[in-house]
């Protein structure tokens, strides 16, 4: 059975990982300075932030997942351990030192994966190890052309993100990101946009790059609305729920991971019924569509 935290608490942590906390957040609220949809509303809503006091570490080496519904602030959260906006209270660590802007050690896919328009694929790719490293000419175009091909983008790299489809244009998002080949990813529903098929086969590519030798201590923090992806891919999950992290799960099954053996698994389903029913709030005030929810467990 998983391991879960109630209401109020704030961490568990893994033993089984050896590693140093690499991500520290401690009591963390961010407001949009622009927020002009709360203006008109009551007094008490206008002093809410989109985040409220958000406390969570992560070690060198795992891989964290944030789930939760839409609008509760896992994309804003993503953007504050990216550096891209600042915190108005509480502090955000990285390796004992605070965040201050963007930085080397982060890469970023972005939830519209941002992909510059007038950029072909694989200019695009390297614009982003650009921002990490200085690589000569040629090596540059083989480190992009070799996560391109990674993604199963081989021969698209002299593309406009125009003439890709979507889910092709995440792709290359994805690339970019692996590409610059640094200690934390940072990905905010980098499969959002993917078909099925090749949603399966890059989460496979993710957990193989992840649990090979040379980039076990990669660092990564995973945005997701998917129940399933965030099982298979993750050594605990956070659910967010009104602006903070309301559980924290740990997910059961060892690595290294394989998705026929995990989906058949007792442990699998046992902890995905109980993830399914704190989402759904199954058991709670909510009671939201409980009846249809069912149909899946
Ligand atoms: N640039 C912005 N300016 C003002 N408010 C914003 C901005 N971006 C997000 N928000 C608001 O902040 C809250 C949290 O948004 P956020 O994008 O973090 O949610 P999310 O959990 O990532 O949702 P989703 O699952 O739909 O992506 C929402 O209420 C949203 O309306
Ligand atoms: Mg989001």
């Amino acid at each position: 059975m998983s391991t879960t935290i109630k209401k109020g608490e704030t961490h568990i942590d893994r033993p089984e990982l050896k590693g140093p906390v690499k991500i520290r957040l401690e009591n963390v609220s961010f407001r949009y300075p622009d927020d002009i949809s709360r203006k008109n509303e009551r007094k008490e809503a206008v002093s809410k932030g989109q985040i409220e006091d958000l406390s969570f570490t992560v070690r060198e080496g795992e891989f964290v997942s944030i789930i939760g519904g839409s609008g509760c602030g896992k994309s804003t959260t993503l953007s504050l351990l990216a550096g891209l906006n600042k915190a108005d209270s509480g502090k955000l660590y990285i390796d004992d030192k605070e965040i201050d802007g963007p930085g080397k050690d982060r890469g970023v896919v972005f939830q519209h994966y941002a992909l510059f328009p007038w950029m072909r694929a694989r200019k695009n790719v390297e614009f982003g190890i650009k921002q990490v490293q200085n690589l000569e000419r040629k090596e540059l175009r083989a480190r992009a052309d070799h996560y391109l091909d990674l993604v199963g983008l081989h021969g698209e790299g002299s593309k406009f993100p125009y003439q890709l489809s979507g889910g092709m244009q995440q792709r290359v998002s994805i690339a970019r990101l692996l590409a610059m080949e640094t200690d934390i990813l940072l990905m905010d529903e980098p499969f959002g946009a993917v078909d099925a098929k090749n949603r399966v086969v890059l989460q496979d590519l993710l957990l193989e790059l992840l649990e090979s030798d040379s980039d076990k201590k990669k660092t990564v923090v995973f945005v997701t609305h998917d129940i399933d992806e965030a099982i298979l891919l993750s050594d605990r999950i956070l659910f967010m729920k009104g602006r903070k992290i309301y559980r924290e799960l740990t997910v059961p099954m060892s690595h290294p991971r394989k998705r026929e053996e995990i989906v058949t698994s007792r442990q699998y389903l046992e902890f995905r019924k109980e993830l399914f029913a704190l989402f759904y709030d199954l058991d709670g005030e909510d009671q939201y569509e409980n009846k249809h929810i069912e149909y899946f467990l």
